[in-house]
């Protein structure tokens, strides 16, 4: 059976940074607590006004492009998980293909919260085990800085900005995305959420005024359904795929929440040095956590480590990919494994 299996990755990540000390001055709040409730130090702000998600978005898949030495043309589809989308429509993944001249390309945006990447991952696997596309670009893009009220301590401290993006291409059996779990229950629509904007509260001058296009989380509520659901669906990826932690050279966790992590490793029997964490220096990035933190372990990776990808968000959303990695961790261009990988 064709596999589907990410032979390049790509990131963006705006250079400005927003420590909690920078935040101790906005809201009340502390270092201590911050640090102490999540893990996170810093974020990453794209500060420029003129530069959106599909700016970010663009230059994480160029990187792709740059590392496998591949053309624009060559792209034939393009999915952006994201809620942060430039505007409703045009997607955001239109956007893209104009920025990065993908003109072969057709694409779409997926709005699964802090799901977006995963789903979008299994999503655009389809595609490439169907045999209906040879190269797929997966982005998981957000702007969160865009969508947060720097009034609200409960939420500001959490989120930040940053893209990344993976290629997906045809493997050979037993490498790539073994399998996958997807799950939604929107019934809890409203603990995590942007109200407003949409077409039930569309943008009036009140909707403004009562801040309802800013994102709003009930913390406890979110973090009692996130702890369990997380671990749960990667438990349940281990058991279907009968998997023990040594078959898992790494967890690659939606960085939420610090303590949301250990729970989900714990239940895996996964030690710590197993578990890829960069939510200390990047915070909550939503779409774009998985894939930032692929990007920053490439160099670790060998072909046929098996990682499991887990992610939990509103909606609810949550889920997790088995995947085992196609090829040697390198940073520059082409992976000359991947010509033995790759069944062309
Ligand atoms: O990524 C998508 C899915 N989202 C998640 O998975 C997030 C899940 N939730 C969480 O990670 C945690 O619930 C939070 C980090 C958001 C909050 O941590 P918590 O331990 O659940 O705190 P809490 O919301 O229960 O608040 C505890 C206290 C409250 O004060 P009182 O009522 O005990 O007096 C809050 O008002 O902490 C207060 N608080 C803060 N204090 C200082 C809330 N935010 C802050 C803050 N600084 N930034």
């Amino acid at each position: 059976m064709v596999q589907a299996a990410i032979s390049a990755i790509g990131h963006y990540l705006p250079e400005d940074r927003m420590t909690n000390a920078d935040l101790e001055k906005l809201v009340d709040t502390s270092d201590e607590w911050i640090q102490s409730r999540t893990g996170i130090r810093e974020r990453r702000i794209l500060k420029d006004p003129t530069k959106s998600t599909a700016f970010m978005a663009s230059r994480a898949a160029e990187e792709v492009l740059r590392k496998r030495g591949i053309g624009a043309d060559e792209i034939e589809a393009i999915i952006v998980g994201t809620v942060t989308p430039d505007m409703f429509f045009p997607a955001t993944a239109a956007l893209v293909q104009a920025n990065i001249g993908a003109t072969n390309a057709w694409g779409f945006d997926l709005s699964a919260a802090c799901s977006g990447f995963l789903f979008a991952l299994s999503t655009g696997a389809k595609f490439i085990e169907s045999g209906r596309h040879k190269k797929v670009l997966v982005i998981g893009a957000d702007k969160m800085s865009s969508i947060l009220d720097y009034s609200d301590r409960t939420t500001c401290v959490l989120f930040g900005d940053g893209a990344g993006a993976v290629l997906l291409e045809p493997a050979e059996d037993g490498i790539g995305i073994i399998d996958s779990i997807e799950r939604t229950d929107g019934s809890q629509w409203d603990v995590l959420c942007m109200r407003g904007g949409g077409s039930l509260i569309p943008a009036t001058h009140e909707s403004i005024d009562q801040g309802l296009h800013y994102i709003t989380q009930e913390g406890r509520s979110v973090f009692k359904y996130a702890v369990t659901g997380m671990a749960d669906v990667a438990v349940e990826i281990m058991e279907k795929n009968n998997l023990t932690a040594d078959d898992i050279r790494y967890l690659v966790p939606h960085q939420a929440n610090l303590r949301i992590i250990d729970a989900t490793a714990r239940r895996m029997g996964i030690d710590s040095e197993k578990v890829m964490l960069n939510i200390e220096r990047y915070g909550n990035t939503t779409a774009a956590t998985i894939p930032l933190c692929l990007a920053d372990w490439e160099s670790e990776l060998r072909r046929g480590d098996g990682l499991v990808l887990a992610a939990f968000g509103g909606g609810f959303t949550w889920g997790a990919v088995y995947l085992k990695w196609a090829y040697d961790g390198c940073d520059v261009a082409i992976h000359p494994e991947l010509v033995n990988v790759l069944a062309n």
